[in-house]
Parts: structure tokens; C-alpha cells; sequence
């Protein structure tokens, strides 16, 4: 068994190098050496070494996963971006046991690595797979990591790995002078692990990258506004105050859509949604059914959740189809409501405007400002949240 572990462990190393998520020797090494099947205790060896395969620990009543093993992809394009050296300390929310293990490899005997998780299931199964992995070292800690690790501060590095709405205040005051905080953070309905580094009284990143994670517990916790507009559609909202003309836009879906060609390609999808979702904060996430897909009354996009601009009872989203000429694709809208020219000409012009200025990887740059409790604002590239405002510019 231990043969077969170190095969099927070497040829997710090769996979995740060849993926560009493994870009560094060191973390190569690390996850050549954690038996990562000792934490994932009861699976079979292939969905151990699965390097896209995320493993629930815990779902609550109604079946959502409360605790996973995350996918060693995501764990280490996290890793990457925390650029973790010999020595340092490092805090990590949430624990699975793996990702601490990896994280202890990477700080080595001069380092430490503390993992902290709400939950005292979790925590204990957390340190029985450390200890059969011969990982004592780790420090496992049952607490809400809302209000961080005051005893075991200050760390180099805070890696979090359940998603976060928010960024904390305490996660700012543990970390160190040049520390690094890299966060699955929620923005208008999209997660994104963001690196952060201090900037003034803040912090600014350029490195992102796309991922999804079970939310955060505790004080922290928050609960996205689902607005039923019709059977089959609604929209999910961050704000809880946004107000919406709820009759207008079921009205709307109702009428007959506009349909706008940008004459645009349509690429790198979750750069431009990030780009859409937080360009103003009247963009909302459209969310619609296969069935209303199947009746022509809604393109494909909203099944997965798209940016749309929403203004009275009047809305545009996303569409694309395919371009003949280059091969690829051409971003399109669809709009619906008395206003609907308006909101597509807007739409399309946030379109164009991407992919004329911004249509590449890494064009954004995202900075956290804390602000006292409550008072962020939303507006242009600006989403608000209530310990400060997360503000995204692009290049
Ligand atoms: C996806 S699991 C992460 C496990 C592990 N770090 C990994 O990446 O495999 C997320 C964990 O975050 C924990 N969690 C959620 N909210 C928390 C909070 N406020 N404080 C500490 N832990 C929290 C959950 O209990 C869950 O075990």
C-alpha cells in the first residue's frame, strides 16, 4: 500500500506541475512527501491522490458540506501564492490536517504552523491524522477564527480556507509586519483566493485566482440575499439593503429579449466576471433554471450564475456565441424590461471595454481598506463590506 500511495502521490505531483498549479521546487517536495491518504482515513487510495477531488468531512442537516479536504489543486495554488518560507509562522483557518502538514513541511523545523477551526469534531480528527502522519509539531486550536489566534500571534503567513465575507480585524492584527493573508474572499456572489499583503492601513494584492469553499462559521458568517423574481429566477445579492422593483422585473422576464452583439471576444470567463460582477453595484448574480433555458425564454448562462445589470425592472446579462472567423467566441446581452436598450448599450460597453483594455490575466489589482464598522459605500469597482471595502482597479 505504501508503494502504491508513493506512485499514485509522484504522479499527482507530475499532474499539478503540469497544470502550472505546483510552481516551486519546495512545494513539490512537500506534497511528494505528505501521505496525504492518512487524512483522508476511509476513501480508497485513487480519490486520496485525485489532485481536483474535494473530500467532505461534515454536512449539516440539510446536506451542505460544513468541512471538506479541500482539493490538494486548490491547496497548493494557495500555498504558491503564499510564498511561504523556512521559519516562518503560520496561522491556518480551518483544519483538515493535510494542508497543515504541507504547510509544515514548507516552514520546517524552525517554523510553526497553527490551525485553528471552529468546529471540535473537526479539530479532533484534524490532530489524530497529524499525529498518525508524525506531524505533532502542529498546533491545533478550537476557536472561532474570527477573532484569530491572539496566543500564538503574530504570524508571517494567515492561509484561509473556508470562504470569508469579510476580512476580520484581528487577522490584521495578528499579522506581522510584512506578512501575507491569502483569502477565498466573497465579492457580489464570486469567491476569488486573494493574496494580500499590508499596504498603509490595509492591504493590496495583483495575485488572485478562481475557487470555490464552504462558507465561514461563526461571527463571521453571512447570508447572501436570494431574490425570487419569478419561477426559476432570481437574483443573489450581497447587499442586504440594495432595494429592487421586484413586479417590474418579473414583468420583464415576461417580455420578449433584447439580443446585442459587442462584436467582442468573449474569453478568460472568470477574469470578465470578475470584472462585471464588480464594475457597479447595481450588477447583481442572475440565477435561472435549465428549464427556462429550455423554453428559450433565458440563454444557458444564468444555469451557473451571471453578472447581470440590473436598473428598475429592467436587466442585461452575458451571453456568448460562437465566432466563425477567429474560432473562438463573441460576448453578447441579452436584455429584458422597458428599459432594456439602455441597459444592454450599457452592458456592452462594459464589454468592449474589457476585452479593448483589460483581456488578459492578472489585470486586476484589488486593495482592502478598513473602514469603522458599517460605513463602506458601494460604487464604481467598490464593494462594500462592513469592516471596510474591498476596491478592485484594473490595468
Ligand atoms: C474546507 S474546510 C478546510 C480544511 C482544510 N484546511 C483543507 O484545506 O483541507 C473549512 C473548515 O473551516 C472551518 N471553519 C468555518 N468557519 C470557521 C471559523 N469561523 N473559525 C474557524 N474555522 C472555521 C470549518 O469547520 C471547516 O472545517
Amino acid at each position: 500500500m505504501d508503494d502504491e500511495a508513493a506512485s499514485l502521490r509522484a504522479a499527482m505531483v507530475r499532474e499539478l506541475h503540469d497544470l502550472g498549479a505546483i510552481t516551486s521546487e519546495t512545494l513539490a517536495g512537500a506534497v511528494a512527501t505528505v501521505p496525504r491518504h492518512l487524512f483522508a482515513v476511509d476513501e480508497p487510495l485513487k480519490a486520496a491522490y485525485a489532485a481536483d477531488q474535494a473530500l467532505v468531512i461534515k454536512r449539516d442537516q440539510d446536506g451542505t458540506a460544513l468541512s471538506s479536504l479541500s482539493a490538494t489543486h486548490i491547496q497548493v495554488v494557495m500555498l504558491e501564492q503564499a510564498e511561504i518560507e523556512p521559519g516562518m509562522r503560520v496561522l491556518e483557518v480551518g483544519s483538515g490536517g493535510y494542508n497543515a502538514a504541507l504547510i509544515a513541511e514548507l516552514v520546517g523545523d524552525t517554523g510553526a504552523v497553527v490551525s485553528v477551526d471552529i468546529d471540535a469534531e473537526i479539530v479532533e480528527r484534524a490532530r489524530t491524522c497529524l499525529d498518525a502522519a508524525g506531524y505533532e509539531q502542529v498546533e491545533v486550536v478550537q476557536s472561532d477564527a474570527d477573532a484569530g489566534v491572539p496566543e500564538h500571534a503574530p504570524f508571517d503567513r494567515i492561509i484561509v480556507t473556508a470562504g470569508a465575507w469579510d476580512i476580520p480585524s484581528a487577522w490584521l492584527d495578528q499579522l506581522s509586519e510584512h506578512g501575507r493573508i491569502v483569502v477565498p474572499l466573497r465579492m457580489r456572489g464570486l469567491t476569488r483566493s486573494i493574496a494580500f499583503d499590508r499596504a498603509d492601513e490595509g492591504l493590496v494584492s495583483d495575485s488572485y485566482r478562481l475557487c470555490g469553499f464552504v462558507a465561514m462559521q461563526g461571527a463571521g458568517a453571512y447570508t447572501e440575499r436570494l431574490i425570487r423574481v419569478a419561477d426559476g429566477i432570481g437574483l443573489r445579492v450581497d447587499d442586504q439593503r440594495q432595494d429592487f422593483d421586484i413586479n417590474g422585473l418579473a414583468a420583464a422576464v415576461r417580455s420578449p429579449g433584447l439580443e446585442v452583439w459587442s462584436g467582442a471576444a468573449f474569453d478568460l470567463p472568470d477574469e470578465l466576471e470578475l470584472f462585471l460582477a464588480t464594475s457597479t453595484p447595481e450588477m447583481a448574480m442572475l440565477h435561472g433554471s435549465k428549464d427556462l433555458v429550455e423554453q428559450g425564454v433565458f440563454a444557458l448562462s444564468v444555469t451557473r450564475g451571471v453578472p447581470a445589470l440590473v436598473v428598475g425592472g429592467s436587466f442585461a446579462y452575458r451571453t456568448k456565441r460562437p465566432n466563425q472567423e477567429t474560432g473562438g467566441f463573441e460576448s453578447g446581452v441579452f436584455a429584458h424590461g422597458p428599459d432594456a436598450e439602455a441597459v444592454a448599450a450599457r452592458y456592452i460597453d462594459l464589454l468592449r471595454r474589457w476585452a479593448s483594455e483589460h483581456q488578459r490575466r492578472g489585470a486586476a489589482r484589488i486593495r482592502y481598506r478598513p473602514m469603522p464598522s458599517g460605513t463602506a459605500k458601494p460604487s464604481q469597482g467598490i464593494v462594500a463590506k462592513q469592516l471596510g471595502a474591498v476596491e478592485i482597479s484594473w490595468s
